[in-house]
């Protein structure tokens, strides 16, 4: 698969984009880019940007638009990212969507494809309510769906610590749906206007999805 892409996984929270992200961003020869793990990891170092979004986070409510885009036109200037990125999370608002746009037309790039993952809202409960996150490397796992190997352990960095985090509370999800809703949905017009929204049946078992992920982007 060729590396210079700039692909976009949009989707409301719990519908699979980080789980399939990284295999996703390692095939593609690409980093992936979780603006969700960003604030995580900013968290864990305290630093004032990871301080300042904890307070937005835990609400359930979006970081402002500014702090979120300083932070991805920094992490897309790193050289790992010279041919392409999987974004994960990002853009949420119309805002973000126009921000990233002149970011990647700086670059001499452009967003290349937006998978968009879509699923029903029992379903994204479900899912939300099963989750048990890494809190050293923010791998996602599932208590029935996808279980880590060893109990309360991560598969993907080894450290114990699987926990449930803390926007995963119910009210919490109730107004990250509703932040959905109102600001990142009407991405999905934009991005149809623009050719380049691709509709993935996210309701499907994890590996049927990766199949229709490789679909969608091996089709034109
Ligand atoms: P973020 O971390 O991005 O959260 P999210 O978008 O709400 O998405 P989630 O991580 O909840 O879900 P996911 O789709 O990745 O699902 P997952 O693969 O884990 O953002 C968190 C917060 O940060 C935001 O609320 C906001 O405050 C802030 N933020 C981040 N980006 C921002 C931005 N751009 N602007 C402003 N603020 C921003 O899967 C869910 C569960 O289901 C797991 O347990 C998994 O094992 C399981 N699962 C996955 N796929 C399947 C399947 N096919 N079948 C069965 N189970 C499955």
């Amino acid at each position: 698969m060729s590396s210079t892409q700039d692909i976009i996984l949009l989707g409301p929270p719990g519908a699979g984009k980080g789980t399939q992200a990284s295999r996703l961003a390692s095939r593609l020869g690409v980093p992936h880019i979780s603006t969700g793990d960003l604030f995580r990891q900013n968290l864990r170092e305290q630093t004032p940007v990871g301080l300042m979004a904890k307070g937005f986070m835990d609400r359930g409510l979006l970081v402002p638009d500014e702090v979120v885009c300083d932070m991805v036109r920094d992490r897309l200037e790193l050289e790992d990212a010279s041919s392409g990125s999987l974004l994960d999370g990002f853009p949420r608002t119309i805002p973000q969507a126009q921000a990233l746009e002149g970011m990647l037309r700086r670059l001499g790039r452009r967003v290349d494809r937006v998978l968009f993952f879509d699923a029903q809202d029992a379903t994204l409960v479900e899912r939300i309510a099963g989750r048990l996150t890494c809190s050293a490397c923010s791998a996602a796992f599932h208590t029935t769906f996808a279980p880590p190997k060893v109990a309360g352990v991560c598969d993907k960095c080894g450290k114990a610590g699987l926990a449930v985090r803390s926007d995963d509370a119910e009210a919490a999800v109730r107004a990250r749906l509703a932040e959905y809703r109102s600001k990142t949905q009407p991405l999905l017009a934009h991005y149809t206007e623009a050719g380049c929204l691709r509709v993935i049946n996210a309701e499907q078992a994890i590996a049927t999805v990766e199949s229709a992920l490789a679909t969608a982007l091996a089709a034109n």
